[in-house]
């Protein structure tokens, strides 16, 4: 999740754009690294944690329309449809051939909402328009501009989206355009001032730190400043969570964190001591690792009138 996160934009988008010029197979690749990492950051037990959360403090219910932006590869999407669809009825079982099949119940929607994802990177759109079923509405289109009519949706979440974006409030202003009074947002995002690694070489772990607030992640403290930004943008706060993501299992830290990608790259800038790196990258590998960072997730309504 974090890696998703730290790197996943960040790196890879930075990366992606590059590529892109070079070779559009290039870039397929990446994107599949990215969707790659996104859907292992998604399985873990604190990806699957979290967006639980997310899912239950969206209040969704059938009928509803659900928005979510920066929607990645889709994969919170059929979670969505699925509570803002009425279930099946069991009322209508099949009489004729289709009685054959036990398992047959005639589906009628009494209500149906809409789920829509938005999301600036079109491989990404792709993605997700091949994961999701028809009926959500997939748009490729800027969180800072959403291509959405004024309080059109009923709910909205913004999962890990915001500490990559040039500007978050004025994405917070468009997010309460689009999201009707009354409505409910949630939104959820890291803080990496608190990524504190284990090891003896504190200094080292410190910069590490250091190196990717300043230069890896756009945003790196959006976490702890949601609560204010929403206030800001004309929300009414109701819940601020924050949790320990922690990682004690070196193979699992460095598939999210990416600790010897981002830490080459520190030293590449001179950000970082190559030396005391490597030293630094070998005993974490070596383990015991242990090392975390505080993830922040906090729910919204937008006043009714
Ligand atoms: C870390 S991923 C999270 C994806 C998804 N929310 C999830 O939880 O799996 C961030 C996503 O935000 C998208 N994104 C970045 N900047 C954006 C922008 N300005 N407008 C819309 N989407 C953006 C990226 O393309 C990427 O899919």
């Amino acid at each position: 999740m974090l890696r998703d996160t730290i790197h996943d934009q960040l790196v890879l988008a930075h990366n992606l754009h590059k590529r892109r010029a070079i070779s559009p197979h290039s870039a397929d690749t990446l994107i599949g690294m990215t969707v790659a990492y996104l859907d292992h950051a998604a399985t873990t037990e604190p990806g699957r944690r979290y967006k639980r959360s997310l899912l239950e403090a969206l209040d969704l219910r059938p009928g509803l329309t659900v928005l979510d932006v920066g929607c990645g590869p889709g994969t919170d999407l059929p979670g969505m449809v699925a509570a803002v669809t009425h279930p099946p009825s069991r009322s209508g079982r099949a009489s004729g051939p289709e009685a054959l099949c036990s398992e047959h119940i005639y589906a009628s929607p009494l209500s149906v909402g809409r789920v829509i994802g938005v999301d600036r990177d079109p491989g990404m759109a792709d993605e997700a328009r091949r994961r999701c079923p028809s009926s959500v509405e997939i748009l490729v289109g800027d969180a800072h501009e959403l291509p959405l009519d004024d309080a059109s949706v009923d709910r909205a979440r913004v999962d890990r989206v915001l500490q990559h974006l040039a500007d978050p409030e004025r994405a917070l202003a468009e997010l309460h355009r689009v999201v009707r009074p009354g409505g409910t947002v949630v939104l959820a995002d890291p803080d990496w001032d608190t990524l504190a690694i284990a090891d003896p070489d504190t200094a080292t772990s410190r910069a590490y730190t250091r190196y990717v607030t300043g230069h890896v992640v756009r945003n790196a403290t959006i976490g702890r400043e949601l609560a204010r930004l929403l206030h800001a943008a004309g929300f009414a706060v109701v819940e601020v969570v924050a949790e320990s993501i922690l990682f004690t299992d070196y193979a699992e830290a460095e598939a999210i964190l990416r600790m010897p990608d981002v830490a080459r790259r520190g030293w590449e800038s001179g950000a970082l001591d190559p030396h005391a790196s490597r030293a630094w990258l070998s005993r974490l590998a070596a383990g015991p690792f242990v090392g975390g960072f505080t993830f922040y997730t906090v729910k919204a309504h937008r006043p009714a009138p």
